[in-house]
């Protein structure tokens, strides 16, 4: 039995906990749709724990925990813990940057001097990429999904720009998608397979929330973007879409190893 503390990012889809061990922060998850799992795991491995909670689900989980709980702002939770894992990783931003994360939903910060302030979001998010699947292939399993999405071709299902501009230079790069799932003519002649129709939806959220927080970066001046979010979890093709992506935008993007965690580590530092 630990007398420890306990960060908990109770999210729309998982439950993010960190915890402290010793002098090492550990790391655990659960579904939001088991939350008697998390409460049964708190009791059976910590006496007294001091736990502070955040998250959408934050609530219900406390009711259930019926323990002392303390609580922390989302937003601000998740900015925290970034902020504690970039100088853990030794890596300085500059005096701003753009930081993304992608949950079941995107939401999108600005974040100058340590102090954050939401400046947008979209509705595609993880979420996005579980439903879609779900209706092209019938599969609910997160890892399975990404799994299939490995051997997908996306130029059977999207139409890039230098599709488009035949026989002279594009305006702008040809390898910039001009219309995500708009390849109907191929499409049409030739129905893409399962993987390429998921690695097509990872496409679609990944360059939607570069998009996004490209003209964000613009509008405040920031040069670096953070990607974090557990739909980011054992998922490559995202990753290197969104790397690809911001890069073609001239923007510097990072990814924080336990990333997803961010909200659990800055709800746990909160406590100290
Ligand atoms: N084991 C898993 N089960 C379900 N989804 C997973 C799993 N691993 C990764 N994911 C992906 O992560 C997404 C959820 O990300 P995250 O945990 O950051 O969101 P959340 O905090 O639960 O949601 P929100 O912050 O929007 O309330 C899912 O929509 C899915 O795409
Ligand atoms: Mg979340």
């Amino acid at each position: 039995m630990n007398h420890s503390n306990i960060g908990i990012d109770a999210g729309g889809t998982l439950v993010k906990v960190a915890y402290s061990n010793k002098d090492l922060i550990k790391y655990k998850l659960f579904s939001s749709h088991r939350l008697d799992e998390v409460v049964s795991w708190i009791r059976s491995s910590f006496h007294h724990p001091e736990i502070c909670l955040t998250g959408g689900k934050q609530q219900v989980l406390a009711n259930k925990l019926e323990l002392p709980t303390r609580s922390i702002l989302e937003f601000d939770a998740t900015c925290k813990g970034v902020a504690f894992i970039l100088k853990q990783h030794q890596l300085f931003l500059g005096d701003s940057y753009i930081l993304a994360n992608i949950g079941t939903g995107t939401s999108i910060h600005i974040v100058k001097n340590g102090e954050q302030q939401r400046i947008g979001g979209t509705g595609v998010g993880g979420g996005t990429l579980m439903g879609l699947s779900y209706l092209y292939s019938g599969k609910k399993d997160f890892t399975e999904i990404i799994q299939i999405s490995r051997d997908g071709n996306r130029g059977n299902v999207d139409l890039k720009v230098s599709d488009i501009f035949e026989g002279v230079v594009p305006p702008i790069s040809g390898d910039l998608t001009a219309s995500n799932f708009g390849n109907i003519g191929k499409l049409s002649k030739e129905p893409p397979s399962q993987s390429d129709i998921i690695a097509s939806i990872i496409g679609l959220i990944g360059e939607t929330v570069v998009t996004i927080c490209e003209q964000a970066a613009n509008r405040f001046d920031s040069q670096s973007i953070v990607y974090i979010g557990s739909t980011f979890r054992s998922n490559p093709i995202l990753k290197n879409i969104i790397k690809e992506y911001t890069e073609m935008r001239k923007k510097k993007p990072f990814f924080l190893e336990e990333g997803e965690f961010s909200g659990a580590v800055g709800a746990l530092i909160s406590l100290k």
